[in-house]
């Protein structure tokens, strides 16, 4: 299995530059199949996630060419609607190929998306939104049959702003027939960015970045460029990371905009901000203030996917913090490798009670999921010893290399097979 070796006790200091966002990108590798013709991605991460999508993609007929961040997709011909189960169920994000083939073919078949180890994940929001617009839905064993003879605008309420329900009902509702409004819309950056997207290829898209989106179905959508925003989970991880081992960090090219309540919590920590011209710079010399209560929203609140590397942050903050996870059921389950290291985290149900300590000790732990590796990757940093994470392929999920990123910050730390 392959891991990472990290010798902690370093302070970090230097400049990296930020990835292009997983979730920005992944909608869009979806987006493009509704594009009968060609698609150019720039500043596409090479992150497992995306070579999975590509899978998908080339499964239905679609020609990919993917040099160096340059993601050109040609989706003239789709000759399949079946998407292959083999990168469905290692991929949940797949799900929002439903919402593109509807609009594009009028059918889709797809093997149930798997849950994940941070909840079961059901699709019930997404299924029964498209519902509205006319689609049928038949489950064969373990497959989900959707058809739809004709797509109808109709007025959809989300029950929770779901990030991946809201993009499948916009990539459904942009070749329908009359408007769709989606009322309780997520706001997240990654919603917005797939908008913007559609709209430059034609789509007529109101109220982007609010909760209530209406979308007028158009007769087809033009070939395009674009290019894929920075990852803002990745540009907080690493701020954060920065913070932990009370280091001097730049970040060359972050979502500065979609930052504000990480920005805050790092002003929070006790870390120095500051912002200029898409960089974001922090001094983390009196990053060790604990967090009261901090809990995860929805956009603009804090992001459910830096709550576990903040855990790492706050297990050796100077007192008690308190994190209550409100997006996912099973979002703590890293808690269990920091206490391993000599953490003191306490959870009961949707709530974590991390009392500060000294130090972490470095030892051999395990990642079980993306952003819970990214959490054990902070406490290697900010350990005592040689911390060996195993599990790096779920890193590789959404970090193009977190490896080299990091040692642009000055981090002793190395991959191995
Ligand atoms: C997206 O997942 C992101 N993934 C997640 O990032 C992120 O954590 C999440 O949004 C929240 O911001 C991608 O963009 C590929 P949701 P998504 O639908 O769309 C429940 C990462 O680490 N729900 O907003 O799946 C669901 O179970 C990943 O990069 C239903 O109950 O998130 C969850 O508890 C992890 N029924 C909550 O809503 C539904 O039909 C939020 O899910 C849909 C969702």
């Amino acid at each position: 299995m392959k891991s990472i070796d990290i010798t902690g006790g370093n302070t970090l200091c230097g400049e990296v530059s930020i990835q292009g966002s997983k979730n920005a990108a992944l909608p869009l590798l979806a987006a493009s199949v509704l594009i009968k013709g060609i698609t150019v991605i720039h500043n596409c991460p090479r992150i497992t996630d995306i070579f999975s999508m590509i899978k998908i993609l080339e499964s239905i007929g679609c020609k990919v060419r993917f040099t160096g961040h340059c993601l050109e997709i040609d989706a003239k011909d789709i000759t399949s609607t079946a998407l292959p189960a083999e990168y469905v169920k290692v991929m949940r994000s797949s799900i929002i190929f439903i919402g593109a083939m509807l609009g594009r073919e009028k059918e889709v078949s797809i093997h149930y998306p798997g849950g994940c180890v941070i909840g079961n994940r059901p699709i019930d929001m997404h299924l029964e939104a498209l519902k509205r617009l006319g689609v049928e839905f038949t489950e064969a064993e373990e497959t989900i049959q959707a058809k739809a003879g004709r797509l109808e605008g109709n007025e959809i309420f989300l029950p929770f702003p779901s990030v991946g329900a809201t993009q499948n009902v916009v990539l459904a509702a942009v070749l329908a027939k009359g408007t769709t409004v989606i009322k309780g819309a997520a706001k997240e950056p990654e919603v917005t960015e797939v908008c913007r997207f559609l709209q430059k290829a034609g789509a007529k898209i109101h109220g982007i970045g609010t909760e209530i989106l209406e979308i007028e179905g158009v007769p087809f959508l033009k070939e395009i460029e674009f290019t894929v925003v920075p990852d803002r989970i990745v540009a907080g991880t690493y701020l954060l990371a920065g913070a932990a081992t009370r280091g001097a960090v730049l970040l060359e090219n972050a979502p500065v905009g979609q930052m504000d309540s990480l920005l805050l919590m790092l002003k929070n920590l006790g870390a120095k901000i500051h912002v200029e011209k898409g960089q974001i710079f922090l001094n983390g010399e009196e990053a060790e203030r604990s967090i009261p209560f901090i809990e995860t929203r929805v956009y603009p609140g804090f992001p459910t996917d830096l709550q576990s590397p903040l855990m790492a942050v706050l297990a050796t903050a100077d007192g008690v913090s308190i994190i209550r996870e409100t997006i996912f059921e099973d979002r703590f389950r890293v808690a269990k490798e920091l206490n391993r290291m000599g953490g003191r985290i306490f959870l009961k149900e949707n709530q974590a009670l991390i009392y500060g300590v000294k130090k972490l000790k470095g030892m051999k732990v395990t990642a079980e999921e993306l952003r819970g590796g990214a959490a054990l990757v902070i406490a290697g940093l900010l350990a005592e010893g040689r911390t060996k994470i195993e599990g790096l392929s779920y890193i590789e999920r959404g970090y193009e290399d977190i490896v080299r990123d990091l040692k642009c910050l000055g981090a002793k730390i190395e991959k191995s097979e």
